[in-house]
């Protein structure tokens, strides 16, 4: 049977997308996150309705210490034999962290940590772990792009420089807003992606990557460290019909979490490597990113920055060829 990974696969999109894997495509799962008691219920009610294998696996995607952890349980899992390579690899934990600018266990901005940097390193150490003709999903969103009502409406990303945003507001550099930090890091996310694919293509893998947009979706965790009351608003028709008015990016849960799910297995999306997916009023579309997340000379720096901020030494390198080298 193929096998996802996806982080975040607990709540929210994650968990509609794993459900779609699991009816549509019979999919087994692993489950990667930072509940375990929530991840095990999800579990539950996944094997229980669609009797697929599912496996938790611990992953805290803010932690550099936590992602190797965890790569390091998927490929024991692996090699082992208790699970084949994976078929798709979903980076779409994330958020938005509101209130005063905080800082992660390895010392960096927590949005960036979170969104971006446990992802990317995420990704290198499961690299010879994913199928030939598997793919990689990162869940980015329409607000990275300053030149739409998306990006307007959250605050226009920054300068996609790691350094800077891994040291937003510390040593006095100033801060920026907790909306900003967030349209970055999916800035970063769709830069990423791009490079990704472009890497995957120079080395002659036939693994795909592909961002996507699922929209504004209601009915997430997304806005909890917002006030109960822009909570409730955010829920109600009257904002949603405001929204709409506005021109901002509409998903819904279920759309969403279906299109995230199609992008992963469908045999209609094998050729999507390098693109960028939006969920939109129904709709699975194809559709260009913001004008920056273009730039080669930006995403290859931004990639460098990373490889640096998430210290991939020689010797996790030598690990991973021979690790080629067998397979
Ligand atoms: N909802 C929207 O309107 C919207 C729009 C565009 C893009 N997105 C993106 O869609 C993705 C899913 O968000 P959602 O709306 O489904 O919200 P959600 O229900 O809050 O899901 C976010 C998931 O990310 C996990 N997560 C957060 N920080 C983590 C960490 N440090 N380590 C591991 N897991 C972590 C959460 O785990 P816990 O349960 O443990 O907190 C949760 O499972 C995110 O990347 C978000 O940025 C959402």
């Amino acid at each position: 049977m193929p096998i996802a990974l996806i982080t975040g696969g607990h709540t929210g999109i994650g968990y509609s997308c794993a459900r779609h894997l699991a009816s549509h495509f019979k999919w087994d799962l692993l489950l990667a996150g930072r509940s375990p008691a929530r991840m095990k219920e999800a579990a539950a009610e996944l094997r229980r309705d669609f009797g697929i294998e599912v496996t938790c696996v611990d992953l805290d995607t803010s932690s550099l210490a936590s992602v190797r952890k965890a790569a390091a349980h998927v490929t024991g899992l692996m090699d082992n034999g208790e699970i084949g390579r994976l078929d798709a690899l979903l980076c779409n934990a994330g958020g938005r962290f509101d209130g005063p600018v905080a800082f992660s266990e390895d010392g960096y901005e927590v949005t960036f940590a979170t969104n971006c940097l446990g992802h990317f390193l995420l990704v290198d150490l499961l690299k010879d772990c994913i199928a030939d003709n598997g793919r990689v999903l990162f869940t980015a969103s329409g607000t990275h792009d300053p030149d739409t009502a998306d990006g307007r409406m959250v605050g226009a990303a920054v300068e996609p420089d790691a350094t800077v945003l891994a040291g937003i507001g510390k040593d006095g550099n100033a801060p920026i807003s907790a909306g900003k930090r967030y349209t970055t890091s999916k800035l970063c996310n769709v830069l990423n992606a791009y490079e990704l694919h472009r890497r995957l293509r120079a080395s002659g893998r036939p693994v795909s990557s592909i961002a996507f947009d699922p929209g504004l979706v209601s009915g997430t965790g997304f806005l909890r460290g917002m006030p109960m009351a822009v909570q409730w608003l955010s829920r109600t028709a009257f904002l949603n019909w405001v929204f709409r008015r506005r021109g901002i990016t509409m998903g819904s849960l279920d759309f969403s979490g279906a299109s995230l799910a199609r992008l992963a297995a469908d045999p209609e999306f094998a050729d999507a490597s390098g693109k960028y997916f939006q969920s939109k009023d129904g709709k699975l579309l194809e559709t260009r990113s913001s004008t920056l997340s273009y730039d080669e000379t930006r995403a290859a720096r931004l990639w460098n920055q990373m490889d640096e901020l998430a210290g991939l030494h020689r010797k996790e390198n030598e690990i991973s060829t021979r690790r080629q080298a067998k397979s």
